[in-house]
């Protein structure tokens, strides 16, 4: 009797499980459904996010007239070049990468040395009243400790000259090169040949600060360690992350070094570091995956660099002297980089990708005048005045370099407008040169040089550039 009360439970409950089972299904479907919709909105709101964060602006060109463009009184006009690049006859570290490897060799580049002075003339010609120039370490001190005090001479010559012309000289005492001797120590790769380094500059300080007021100490540190480090592009041509990430830290202890007891020698000159701020933007902005490759670089490129100089901390050492070693930004901008999981990188060389409607420069890479204000605002908040130490493009027949120039001095003087404190711009470069591991075959001159003869000619945008400074 009470089985059968049992099964009769049984049978009536079964209605109710099968109910049970259909409103599981239900819940079920439910709940999926609301976890894709977290999803969703979890991947709206991360885009969102990125795009305020991390914005990729492209203004529509057409409609800015880049002639409209105003600079405050004062404002600093001027050319950058670099020794190696223009002075010729070297003897260093990167002849020696030249003979060693495939490269085109420096030879005489635009035989400076021995023409400078009527290449000054072109710098008043074009009505500068600055010029960025860089120091070549290896002609005065060939051997250690043995100081050519005659090139010291021309060196301090330069300078009288260019004071004499109405131009600010301002020296770069590390851009690229340095002596044989030096490299076969490991150069930066070892923290204890620093202080060669800064004996050479405080002798070449103390030579000129009485006339220089400001100066950088070391060009494009984070181009120098991944070039000669990673890519293998430069001297030495190493390809090791741990020897590219020793050489980052150890330019930053050389440039704080530099700073501190240069400022103790001279209070009243201004230290600065020519900083290259590349952007790197996530291939597909929707990619879960690009936009950590792009970050990561991005951190490494910039982001790393900036924090030492802000906290005294770099890739995790303590550089404490680096805090607050700059009186000044020098900013050199060109483009960005557009990377992700899928790099169109090569095993040698970098290959560039860009957006549909960017114009692909000689170089490879896109020009993305745009970036220019990134990258301002990122150095602004280092809160010291920006120079803009660099910026142009390689254009052989000068076809782009106008529109080039002009929209890149758009958005500066709209930043400035915005109240960011722009105190210069120097033009890369005054005349063609020795392009590093492209050879001869990038020209970024405003004069364009004929390498036969070493004749130089204005090129149109170097018109349009003395128009703009003589406005
Ligand atoms: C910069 C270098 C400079 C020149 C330009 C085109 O990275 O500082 O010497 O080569 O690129």
């Amino acid at each position: 009797m009470e089985g059968l009360r049992n099964r009769r439970q049984d049978i009536e409950e079964i209605p109710i499980l099968a109910f049970s089972a259909a409103t599981m299904d239900e819940m079920m479907r439910q709940v999926i459904l609301a976890a894709i919709i977290l999803l969703i909105s979890f991947k709206i709101a991360l885009i969102t996010y990125r795009r305020r964060a991390y914005p990729e602006p492209h203004y529509d060109w057409q409609k800015i007239d880049t002639n409209d463009i105003s600079f405050p009184d004062g404002f600093i006009w001027g050319t950058a070049t670099a020794a190696h690049q223009i002075e010729g006859n070297q003897s260093n570290n990167w002849t020696d990468f030249e003979s060693r490897t495939e490269k085109e060799p420096s030879g005489i580049a635009c035989d400076h040395w021995r023409v400078w002075r009527e290449d000054f003339d072109l710098l008043s010609e074009l009505g500068v009243t600055s010029y960025r120039f860089s120091i070549e370490w290896s002609r005065l001190e060939k051997s250690p400790g043995e100081w050519n005090e005659e090139a010291m001479q021309t060196y301090s010559d330069m300078v009288d000259d260019l004071i004499g012309r109405g131009i600010r000289p301002m020296p770069t005492l590390h851009h690229f090169s340095h002596p044989s001797w030096w490299e076969d120590k490991g150069g930066f790769t070892d923290s204890s040949n620093l202080p060669d380094f800064l004996s050479y500059c405080e002798r070449v300080f103390d030579s000129l600060s009485d006339r220089v007021s400001v100066w950088c100490t070391i060009n494009e540190p984070t181009v120098f360690s991944a070039m000669g480090y990673t890519l293998g592009q430069f001297p030495p041509g190493r390809r090791s992350i741990r020897l590219t990430l020793r050489v980052m830290r150890n330019m930053m202890r050389a440039h704080a070094m530099v700073y501190r007891s240069l400022k103790q020698r001279n209070p009243d000159c201004a230290l600065g570091i020519a900083k290259n701020v590349t952007l790197f933007d996530p291939a597909n902005r929707w990619s879960p995956i690009d936009w950590p490759v792009a970050r990561l670089l991005d951190w490494l490129w910039n982001g790393a660099w900036r924090r030492g100089i802000m906290t005294g901390r770099m890739l995790w050492v303590k550089i404490p002297d680096a805090k607050g070693s700059l009186d000044f930004i020098g900013l050199n901008y060109y483009t960005h980089f557009i990377t992700g999981l899928f790099m169109p990188t090569s095993a040698d060389e970098l290959d560039f990708a860009k957006r549909e409607h960017e114009t692909t420069t000689e170089f490879g890479y896109p020009m993305y005048a745009e970036g220019m204000r990134r990258a301002i605002d990122f150095v602004a908040d280092l809160g010291v005045p920006i120079e803009v130490t660099e910026n142009g493009v390689a254009d052989s027949s000068d076809s782009l370099r106008p529109e080039h120039l002009m929209r890149h001095l758009w958005v500066i003087s709209e930043a400035i407008k915005d109240g960011i404190d722009i105190r210069s711009y120097h033009h890369w470069s005054l005349m063609d040169n020795f392009e590093w591991a492209e050879g001869y075959k990038m020209r970024f001159g405003l004069y364009s040089v004929d390498f036969e003869t070493q004749e130089r000619s204005l090129r149109q945008s170097g018109e349009l550039y003395r128009e703009v400074i003589r406005r």
